[in-house]
């Protein structure tokens, strides 16, 4: 899938509540943090610089990793960031290897017990998985934390209409205009397609779109 700046930009917007999940983490010194499902690395590098650790970002688009290696090239990130094209039904780490295992967006895919139950042999003793979620698809996973080995250390619950007002309304403000730029690329125009069909699913149905980040430690 192709990378749009613009789309990228009004992603950043949602560091904000990136950084508040990670602030609810205990002090951690240097630790290791695997992002699945990274995308371009937009949260990726805020965790980086936000921990000071060695970060991992894995994702099955090459396109998304190219982007995110240019970055860390900019940024000069490429001795502690490491972008992985892989799928996170492939990944092969030992078992805890990490502090942290983030995920942003892509827990849909795999389902979020499921996730719960693969990715916690990734994790250190007490380490932390944190999963930024719709809050309607784990009401019935979170009171059975402790049986599926965790306990949730905190949520981050985003404002209602977060991902109305903060991402598909501005995209929307943008769309004539990024058609226009983007007429000759066949990528680009796929994509904002996918965005008007993902604008219209959230409006008409913008309840099923309340998110959290849920921060749950390993026990
Ligand atoms: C909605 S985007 C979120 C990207 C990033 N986490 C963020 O918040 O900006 C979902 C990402 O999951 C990736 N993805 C989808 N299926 C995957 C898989 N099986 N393994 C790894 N990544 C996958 C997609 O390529 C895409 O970049």
């Amino acid at each position: 899938m192709v990378v749009l700046e613009e789309i990228e930009q009004v992603r950043a917007g949602f560091l904000k509540y990136t950084r508040e999940a990670f602030l609810k983490l205990p002090c951690l010194e240097n630790p290791r943090i695997l992002d699945i499902g990274c995308g371009s690395g937009v949260p990726t590098i805020e965790l980086a610089k936000l921990s000071g650790g060695e970060v991992t970002g894995i994702d099955i688009d090459q396109s998304c990793i190219d982007e995110f290696n240019r970055k860390l090239k900019e940024e000069n990130l490429a001795n502690r960031v490491e972008a992985l094209k892989l799928s996170l039904y492939e990944m092969k780490f030992p078992d805890e290897t990490f502090d942290v295992v983030w995920s942003e967006g892509v827990v849909g895919n795999i389902g979020f017990e499921t996730s719960l139950k693969e990715w916690r042999r990734l994790l250190k003793h007490n380490g932390y998985l944190v999963i930024h979620y719709q809050v309607n698809r784990v009401a019935d996973v979170l009171p059975r934390l402790p049986q599926l080995g965790y306990s949730l250390a905190d949520t981050v619950l985003l404002p209602e209409d977060a991902w109305w007002t903060e991402f598909y309304e501005p995209i929307e403000e943008k769309m004539e205009t990024l058609l226009h730029k983007y007429r000759d690329n066949a990528d680009a125009l796929k994509l904002l397609e996918q965005y008007k069909n993902e604008r219209d699913m959230v409006k008409r149905n913008s309840s099923n779109f309340i998110c959290a980040f849920y921060i749950m430690k390993k026990v």
